[in-house]
């Protein structure tokens, strides 16, 4: 070893970190900590801390604090966020020196093997950390005395790491965190019960990172914090938020440093990224710092090795190396990096004042030693440096969690029924052995999500209706509700894979609804009723407790019921035939008989319409009122052809008039009618056709397109203006009645157009009301037309508010989270908690204007307002939009950014001390 280490006489201990991510945190020192932070106040803009949850288990004092030591996140209670588990408070000798409130009180988990925590979310990749402080709470003594004290840690269904108390000091912390993919609006944190120990847990916090951040975390793949090192003079235990926008904890290293050769190395220069390289996103002031070692010596050694916190088997580590030259001369630094024995990167050198950041593409390392080594090439004159350091250990997320919306059906059946089952808590079906109690899922298609095939709630101690919610689950084949207490009627609703229903021993009482009835007769349905009330005025086979002989009752059906069948599709396809040979005919002959319109629009034969559709082939919509196809004119032009309901013909005598209407009406954000038909066998409306569909389409595309926030505005525009058109140049005022995304369409340009106007008021009420039901315009409708039946123009304001809701969210009017909720309350919640930055789609990935969000979202809500005087009238709807747009298309700036902060404000303070052997530890002195 030529090079190595000449003046050293143990050159392997330059470097030793042990003990790993079980790292004590003690908090004697805080008084300290405090002065210290009095010197280090920082200037700039805090960042965001939008998205950012801190929970402090087992406080029991519901409004949410500061905590003074870590400036500007907001903490709360867990309240709310888990069911069950007991609040405690560490003991009175420990509450002094806690430097963070949240350590003084905790949760605990006496019952059930596995408790979860439900943290909100967005999809998307977060940090989740989870600390635990003791404290001997219990008075138990429970880490000293002796014997094991072990709990587990599951993400979502899958499981993420051990915690081991067992000989570990009660006024120590320990934390846990993981990087992983928020798979929906929520992620589940829960504490398994080992039988050494009960869980619990002190404070759970979950962090907001970017997609592009740490690219090997996916839906499959999260990794769990090993070890997170700032070098150089870092004066903190542990550097975070507000230096590290996402919170994240980087151990100081310079306290566990007080040993020769170590040099630390610092500079004021900005330490820069390669534009575009959002990977790690190392706050600059950890860049700016770094150790390295004496001239005279070759190598230094990061030793990481697995500590009793940690579990040795199988272990599989990622270390990510985060280099900057930040020497102000020229030098020439060159190091192999190595694994063990095995070198990762050869001869590298860092850049001057730029980071690089080394990782082998997400490779993970079987087994390692947990020993990384820098040694100095010969090539170089300087000895190997180091700013940043972070280790992680693989968790893998094989086990899928169960469908959401079998998930969400359960969730409301559980709150229906006020169930208090001990272990209904965390995912439905995963990991399989803390499934359910009472469920049985299907796991066997191993790619897709485990579904809920049985439920069984037999003696369960259920009182009242009959939950619609199981029928909404498309997957529940069998279905065991038997002695309990339900009453009332069995509701009427198309049962969808239901093979077994059991109601038996209730006291259910009405008719049994004919859909439930034919699927029980044809032999599709086992039913089974016997000891209802409603038994005693049916005597069928379903009332007697006999089981039935299902094989005989099946064939007995089933021959009928193809029978019928083939009668049934023969007198279709007989139906069809005649059509086809003597509809056009009839159609021609009607022609004459109707007098025509004398507007200047085209009338259209049904003939021509069988043409220009090409036989009605490419269904583009459907709505309460018809279908609407895509035709194409003899001149080339694309249409919409809407085809009335055939129901509707009949009781259509406003039509006329209010084609005629709708033929008076040109405005660019209106649809243009290009002509109708109008005879005893058709009824169709004839509009230019929108190549780039509706809005809600648009709104919903996939996440690899999304409107950007300027060409929102501007659709929002289009569509107030045409409203405001229908409202003020019409005499009298044309009320929409059925604004909703659906009938905001859009040209090839992405302009608004509206559609379907008046077309309401040309039906009657029963129409209107099929209307609602079947085009799904439930959530726009005016509460005030509700109550009174008032019609006016105010009603639009009303449904124009919730639309532009939705372009502002790209939620539904009417969404599960996870009950059902409406989208003003939703939005008018999400505020009233925190940052108005919560409700903006999360497609917009922050790219929109502040200013014009904070105004849409106001006018929006204004639009929303229960009563209608308070509501605005869309010409000055139209006129507050307009102010934002030239503001969003000038500046278009960005609410995301890493303001720089000079300074990190600390969170735990420490000091350091050697060991025997030279060794620097990761260990802190506690005064007491
Ligand atoms: C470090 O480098 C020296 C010479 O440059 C070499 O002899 C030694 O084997 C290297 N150490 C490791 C662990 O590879
Ligand atoms: C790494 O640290 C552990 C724990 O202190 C120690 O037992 C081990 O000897 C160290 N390994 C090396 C190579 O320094
Ligand atoms: C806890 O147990 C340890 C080991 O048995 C003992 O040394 C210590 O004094 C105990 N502490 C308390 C507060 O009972
Ligand atoms: C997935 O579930 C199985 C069975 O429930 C369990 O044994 C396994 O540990 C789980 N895998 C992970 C990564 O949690
Ligand atoms: C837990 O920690 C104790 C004490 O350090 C250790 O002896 C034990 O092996 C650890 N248990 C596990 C499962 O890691
Ligand atoms: C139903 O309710 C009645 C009185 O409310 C009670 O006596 C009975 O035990 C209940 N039956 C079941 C099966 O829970």
């Amino acid at each position: 070893m030529p090079l190595a280490c000449k003046a050293l006489q143990k050159p392997k201990a330059a470097m030793a970190i042990i003990n790993s991510a079980s790292t004590k945190l003690r908090w004697i020192l805080a008084p300290l900590l405090v002065l210290a932070m009095t010197t280090t106040r920082v200037h700039g803009q805090p960042s965001s801390t939008s998205g950012f949850i801190s929970l402090d288990c087992g406080k029991r004092n519901n409004t949410p604090y500061t905590d003074s030591s870590i400036r500007g996140i907001q903490h709360q209670s867990d309240a709310g966020f888990v069911e069950g588990g007991l609040t405690h408070q560490i003991a009175a000798v420990y509450m002094a020196g806690a430097p963070y409130e949240s350590q003084k009180t905790l949760r605990s988990f006496p019952n059930g093997s596995r408790n979860c925590y439900t943290l909100p979310s967005t999809p998307g990749k977060k940090l989740v950390r989870a600390l635990f402080t003791y404290g001997d709470y219990d008075g138990l003594n429970r880490t000293m005395d002796g014997s094991p004290f072990l709990f587990g840690l599951h993400i979502g269904a899958n499981f993420w790491e051990a915690v081991n108390l067992t000989n570990w000091d009660p006024s120590s912390t320990i934390w846990k965190e993981v990087l992983t993919v928020a798979p929906g609006d929520s992620v589940s944190v829960c504490l398994i019960n080992f039988g050494t120990g009960t869980p619990f847990v002190s404070a759970l916090e979950l962090r907001p990172l970017q997609d592009s951040m740490y690219p090997f975390v996916n839906s499959s793949v999260s990794i769990s914090y090993f070890r997170r090192i700032r070098f150089g003079q870092a004066t903190d235990f542990i550097t975070r938020y507000p230096l590290d926008p996402y919170d994240r904890f980087w151990e100081g290293w310079s306290f566990s440093y007080n040993t020769y050769p170590w040099m630390t190395l610092n500079t004021s220069s900005p330490v820069r990224r390669l534009p575009g390289d959002n990977t790690f996103q190392v706050p600059e002031g950890i860049l700016q710092q770094a150790s390295t070692l004496d001239t005279n010596f070759s190598f230094l050694e990061i030793n990481v090795t697995v500590g009793p916190n940690l579990d040795a088997k199988n272990l599989e580590l990622l270390p990510i190396f985060h280099f900057a030259e930040i020497n102000s001369s020229n030098p020439s630094r060159r190091f192999d990096i190595y694994s063990d024995n095995e070198l990762l990167f050869p001869d590298f050198s860092p850049s001057r004042f730029q980071v690089d950041s080394m990782h082998q593409n997400g490779r993970f390392l079987h087994n390692p030693a947990a020993i990384f080594r820098l040694n100095r090439t010969r090539r170089s004159r300087l000895p190997p440096l180091i700013n940043a350091f972070e280790v992680y250990s693989l968790v893998r997320m094989d086990n899928l969690t169960t469908d959401s919306n079998d998930v969400n059906y359960m969730k409301e059946v559980k709150k229906h029924y006020n169930l208090a089952r001990i272990n209904w808590n965390g995912d439905p079906c995963s990991p399989r052995e803390y499934s359910w109690e009472g469920l049985t899922c299907d796991y066997s298609k191993s790619n897709q999500n485990p579904r809920i095939v049985a439920v069984n709630l037999s003696t369960s101690g259920l009182k009242g209706g009959l939950v619609i919610s199981f029928m909404n689950m498309v997957s529940l084949e069998n279905l065991d509700l038997s002695h309990n207490n339900l009453t009332g009627a069995i509701p009427d609703y198309q049962i969808k894979s239901l093979k077994v229903l059991d109601l038996s021993y209730n006291q259910l009482d009405g008719p049994i609804p004919d859909s439930i009835l034919q699927r029980s007769h044809a032999g599709l349905l086992d039913l089974r009723l016997e000891g209802n009330p409603i038994c005693s005025k049916v005597k069928d086979t379903y009332c007697s407790n006999k089981k039935k002989k299902t094989s005989t009752v099946l064939i007995a059906v089933i021959v009928p019921v193809v029978l019928v069948s083939l009668l049934v599709v023969m007198g279709i396809l007989w139906k069809l035939y005649w059509k086809g040979k003597s509809g056009d005919d009839e159609d021609y002959a009607m022609y004459e008989e109707e007098t025509p319109l004398h507007i200047d629009i085209r009338r259209f034969t049904y003939a021509e319409l069988k043409l220009i559709t090409n036989n009605f082939q490419s269904i583009i919509g459907k709505g309460g009122f018809g279908i609407v196809y895509h035709g194409t004119l003899e001149n080339g032009d694309e249409v919409a052809v809407k085809v009335l309901m055939e129901t509707s013909i009949a009781e259509s005598t406003d039509f006329l008039p209010e084609v005629q209407t709708l033929s008076k009406v040109h405005h660019k954000n209106l649809v243009t009618l290009q002509g109708y038909c109008q005879n005893k066998k058709c009824l169709a409306l004839v509009y230019d056709f929108m190549p780039r569909g509706n809005l809600q389409q648009l709104l919903k595309g996939g996440d690899d397109y999304s409107l950007t926030w300027e060409q929102r505005l501007y659709i929002a525009l289009d569509a107030a203006q045409g409203l405001e058109y229908l409202h003020e140049s019409c005499t009298p005022s044309i009320v929409h009645r059925d604004v909703k995304t659906p009938n905001i369409l859009l040209d090839k340009n992405l302009v608004g157009v509206i559609s379907d106007f008046g077309l309401s008021r040309a039906f009657n009420d029963a129409h209107t009301h099929i209307s609602t039901v079947a085009a799904g315009t439930l959530g726009y409708l005016d509460p005030e037309y509700h109550a009174t039946f008032q019609l006016t123009v105010k009603t639009d304001v009303y449904s124009f508010g919730i639309v532009l809701l939705e372009i502002i969210t790209g939620q539904s009017p009417v969404f599960m989270d996870p009950q059902t909720v409406h989208l003003p309350n939703w939005v008018r919640q999400k505020i009233a908690k925190g940052s108005i930055h919560d409700v903006v789609d999360r497609r917009l990935l922050d790219q929109y204007d502040v200013s014009s969000l904070q105004g849409a979202v106001d006018l929006a809500l204004n639009c929303v307002e229960n009563a209608a005087i308070d509501r605005p009238t869309m010409t000055e709807v139209v006129s507050r939009l307009k102010t934002w747009l030239p503001a969003v298309s000038t500046d278009k700036q960005s609410t995301s950014g890493t303001p720089r902060l000079s300074n990190a404000e600390s969170s735990f303070q420490s000091s350091g001390y050697t060991d025997g052997n030279g060794m620097s530890q990761a260990t802190i002195f506690s005064g007491r």
